[in-house]
């Protein structure tokens, strides 16, 4: 049962990064056949899609896969024949990143097929979430409506994989380790530091958690 985990983050190891492995670990703790691969995407050189529309070419080499040849390209065939993804991004300008758009350009259009239902060619359903970081506190998180703004991209990979995501939200997240060395005004360091130390380790239980869901849902599977 295999699981790859898509960091979005330029910062492998920091809240989006750390929130990840622990999707990635709750998996592996419920099961003994699990296999984790976590691909850290800013250490890869590629693009987003190119538009070339090889992918849909009748009859063509590449029909229903990317012909883009770069670090990125030999890593997809094989994300597509595991059993769950986690997609992880910071949240950058109310969206995910832009490492991470692009990625998820490359492994969602060449799936899509152009007919009246825009139906998969996904070699296999997938079981999948998405988890976010964010400065914001939830509240604000909602009042700015980032869940609706983040929806889209959630339905196409629904649609392309057959099951809905799962969704991890993660707030507030702490950005530096010395906030006196930077201008930062609006955020109160005390508070920050409070919620790395109180609210992030229950952030990554239920990261935990999610990982142990998605294991349950490849496990359900006929
Ligand atoms: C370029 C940039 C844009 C950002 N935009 C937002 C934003 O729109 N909303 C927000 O809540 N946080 C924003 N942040 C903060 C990050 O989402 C947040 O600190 C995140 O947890 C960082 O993840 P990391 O620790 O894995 O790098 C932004 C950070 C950067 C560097």
């Amino acid at each position: 049962m295999q699981i790859y985990g898509i960091n979005g983050s330029p910062r492998t190891s920091w809240n989006t990064g750390t929130i990840l492995q622990n999707v990635l670990d709750g998996f592996a703790e419920s099961r003994d056949d699990a296999l984790t691969e976590k691909i850290d995407l800013y250490s890869l050189s590629y693009k987003g899609c190119v538009s070339c529309f090889e992918c849909k070419r009748l009859g063509g080499p590449s029909y229903g896969r990317c012909a883009v040849k770069d670090q990125l390209g030999p890593l997809l065939p094989n994300i597509l024949q595991a059993d769950a993804l986690v997609i992880a991004s910071p949240i950058y300008f109310s969206d995910i990143t832009g490492m991470m758009r692009c990625f998820l350009e490359r492994l969602l259009f060449p799936l899509f097929v152009y007919d009246k239902d825009y139906s998969s060619l996904a070699p296999k359903k997938l079981h999948t979430a998405f988890v976010y970081t964010m400065n914001v506190p939830r509240d604000r998180m909602e009042r700015m409506q980032y869940p609706e703004r983040l929806a889209p991209m959630e339905s196409f990979v629904g649609r392309c994989f057959g099951h809905e995501p799962r969704k991890l939200y993660v707030c507030d997240t702490y950005q530096f380790k010395d906030y006196s060395k930077y201008k930062m005004e609006v955020f109160s360091e005390a508070e920050k530091a409070r919620q790395r130390e109180m609210e992030f380790p229950i952030d990554c239980r239920r990261a935990r958690e999610l990982g142990a869901a998605l294991a349950a849902d490849v496990a359900g599977e006929p």
